[in-house]
């Protein structure tokens, strides 16, 4: 699942010491490990062997050059919903021609860019989008390949800021309208049909809620398949991953809980391939966090212990700017010191930041390692929807991002400067 273990009382990336590596780099530090990213990568793939499939990486899960160029020689397209993203995503070697690009709030600057680039697809949210695409083409004298995403109104079963295809939610085109929508966009010059795609939500941990809406979408794909020229069903990303479990080696059992089953890619494919298989469709997946959510870790200085009346708090150095999961979504992150401690020596507290917010913390009322002043801990399961989700609230300076491979570790972005924090400002 991940490549983070403690080798001689100290937790290793791959082969480097986390220990070390901090010193050189400082804190927060955010780590990600290279073959972790290619054996998830492998993993599901291969898991599929036998469907005619394809895999877009979910590019907000995490955008950094050295991921996506990583994913990118590993063969991988990509989900984008940005123009910014298309642009991380050529310039770490990407292929527009395998770029999907999602979103309900695209604008005429990101659609003329995506076509001028020549991306796979445009994923349709609605018909207003459809018809401002095909005029936005045709403005450039050029066709707009599309799918329309459908919005198959099942429960994900996960957060409600994470799920997206319930009939409440702002995604995709309702399962009733969407034949409409299809005759509409065969009728536009600048619109050329080439699938259909849905996403329901994210972090599922369970099979059922893919294969019920692969199983209500499936009838509508074939009525499509007759009157129109389909390529692609993409079933959208949402592949949990398992945070209650950050560490490979154990035994402590703290760490070997496990809260929140895996969705293992071969549960995953064990459910979807029979349905998908006979389509005579490519099959289009979206995963993000699946793919880079257990390959990265933030690692963090404990900077006070505070005893309050009511609670006792350790201090560190990253805050909910660097990763809001825990404050957003109530996310879950494993904390863990990098020297190997007496699983004995735990406390109940609060891992907070320095942040001016109460909602500044990673866990609340948990039990931790009891660790001191200076003691270097790690934030697990942080390689996905965490620095792409840092800002730089209270001024704070983004965290420096490295990728281990082996032995080596590169920086894939360097930590922002005071400079780097007014830069653009006037
Ligand atoms: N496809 C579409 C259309 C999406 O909206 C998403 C995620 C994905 C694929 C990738 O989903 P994944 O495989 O990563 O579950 N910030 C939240 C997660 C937001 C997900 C947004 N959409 C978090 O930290 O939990």
């Amino acid at each position: 699942m991940h490549q983070f273990h403690y080798r001689d009382g100290i937790l290793h990336c791959e082969d480097v010491n986390l220990q070390l590596l901090a010193a050189e780099h400082g804190t927060p530090l955010y780590v990600y490990s290279a073959n972790t990213l290619r054996e998830n990568y492998q993993r599901l793939d291969q898991a599929l062997t036998g469907l005619d499939h394809h895999i877009a990486y979910a590019v907000k899960a995490n955008s950094n050059l050295s991921v996506l160029r990583l994913l990118a020689g590993l063969g991988s397209g990509f989900d984008i919903v940005s123009g910014g993203e298309l642009f991380r995503v050529i310039k770490a070697g990407g292929n527009p021609a395998l770029c999907s690009f999602a979103g309900v709030g695209k604008t005429a600057e990101e659609i003329t860019y995506a076509l001028e680039q020549g991306i796979y697809c445009f994923n349709i949210e609605s018909l207003a989008e459809l018809e401002f695409i095909s005029s936005v083409a045709g403005n450039i004298s050029t066709v707009a390949p599309v799918a329309l995403r459908i919005n198959p109104n099942v429960d994900a079963g996960t957060h409600k800021y994470i799920s997206t295809g319930k009939a409440e939610n702002k995604f995709g085109i309702d399962h009733e309208s969407v034949r409409e929508v299809y005759a509409r966009a065969s009728k536009l010059p600048h619109i050329q049909i080439r699938g259909i795609q849905m996403h329901i939500g994210s972090q599922l941990t369970s099979a059922t809620p893919f294969v019920e809406a692969v199983e209500r979408v499936l009838p509508l794909v074939s009525d499509l398949q007759a009157s129109h020229d389909l390529e692609f069903f993409s079933i959208g990303g949402g592949i949990g991953i398992v945070y209650e479990e950050a560490l490979a080696s154990g035994p402590p059992d703290w760490w070997t809980r496990q809260e929140e089953p895996p969705l293992s890619p071969e549960v995953y494919a064990h459910h979807l391939v029979p349905l998908l298989e006979s389509l005579n469709l490519k099959i289009l997946l979206e995963p993000g966090r699946y793919m880079s959510g257990n390959a990265g870790i933030l690692l963090t200085t404990c900077l006070y212990e505070k005893k309050g009346q009511a609670k006792a708090f350790k201090i560190v150095d990253a805050g909910m700017n660097d990763l809001i999961r825990p404050a957003l979504y109530d996310g879950h992150h494993e904390i863990v010191t990098v020297r190997e401690c007496d699983v004995t020596n735990r406390i109940t507290a609060d891992v907070v930041g320095p942040i001016c917010e109460s909602g500044d913390f990673f866990c609340q009322d948990r039990e931790v390692p009891d660790f001191a002043k200076g003691e270097l801990v790690a934030l697990m399961s942080a390689g996905a929807y965490s620095f792409t989700m840092a800002s730089n609230y209270n001024s704070r300076p983004l965290p420096a991002e490295i990728l281990v491979s082996g032995a080596t570790a590169q920086i894939a972005r360097e930590r922002q400067t005071f400079t780097d924090l007014v830069a653009g400002e006037h």
